[in-house]
């Protein structure tokens, strides 16, 4: 039986309607390139979640419990993500062509986006999605840090809430099927990682490329452009990143006793601070 707690838990808190949009501060986006390609990259990306949605649903047909969730919470929230960042990119910078840009990124982009990307067990495929979403949390408390816009603050606290839950619903079906599996600690760290090195993947290289381009008309994208952009927002966001919880969120899925963990921190987090510099 449920409680109110996890009633509460499953539900998002928010709707668009909470948030005023035509209080927005031009001023305070006018002169953050950065923040427009990273706010704009993440609307791509989001908006664009029926994609995964579809390959999860698929992959754990048999398991109401879980298909459910996905359908009536979790895609429902990744598209609202996507909208109200939309909407926001929309009314931050006016000048930019959102849908014909988008237009270009959806078509490239749903090519790689098959069933068969998934891992191959559903424990690793739950351990996988706690990466997932400890990215998004991690990215949008960083959007959060870094926006001095009180609207795009306001719009990345409830989004960053939002992944943090979700994160917490994926580490419980894990839970479920770690056990259900037998998967031990090398089984979870080798989907960890194998999820982890995917973070700077075709979805960021592709939603930059069309968000360049479209911003660029009659300029040519290539990987040094890329390189470039990319080292700029990693330089923007870096001081920003809320690294003790990034780690803390990745390893949770290892089961560390306490005393590993805590041997471990202070080693990963140099090792991403080395990383982003
Ligand atoms: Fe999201
Ligand atoms: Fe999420």
């Amino acid at each position: 039986m449920r409680n109110a707690e996890q009633d509460r838990e499953s539900q998002q808190l928010w709707s668009p309607d909470d948030i005023a949009w035509d209080s927005i501060r031009l001023d305070a986006v006018d002169r953050q390139e950065e923040l427009f390609y990273l706010v704009t990259v993440a609307s791509f990306i989001e908006i664009t979640s029926d994609l995964y949605t579809r390959n999860l649903f698929e992959y754990f047909i048999d398991d109401t419990e879980i298909t459910q969730w996905l359908e009536h919470h979790w895609e429902h929230e990744e598209l609202q993500h996507g909208h109200c960042l939309k909407r926001y990119v929309q009314k931050a910078w006016p000048w930019f062509d959102w849908e014909s840009a988008y237009q270009g990124f959806h078509a490239e982009y749903s090519q790689y986006c098959k069933l068969d990307l998934l891992e191959p067990t559903r424990s690793m495929e739950m351990a996988a999605r706690c990466v997932v979403e400890m990215g998004t949390a991690s990215y949008y408390t960083m959007l959060n840090r870094l926006s001095t816009e009180p609207l795009l603050c306001q719009l990345t606290g409830y989004i960053r809430d939002d992944e943090v839950r979700h994160y917490k619903h994926f580490y419980h079906y894990f839970l479920r099927y770690r056990d259900r599996e037998g998967a031990g600690r090398a089984r979870v760290l080798r989907a960890l990682w194998h999820r982890l090195k995917m973070i700077d993947g075709e979805d960021g290289l592709i939603a930059l490329k069309h968000v360049f381009m479209a911003s660029h008309p009659g300029e040519t994208f290539d990987m040094r452009i890329y390189r470039r952009l990319q080292k700029r927002c990693r330089h923007a966001a870096a001081k920003y990143l809320p690294l003790q919880m990034s780690i803390k969120m990745l390893i949770k899925p290892l089961d560390l006793n306490p005393h590993l963990q805590q041997l471990a921190l202070p080693v990963l987090k140099r090792i991403a601070r080395y990383i982003l510099a």
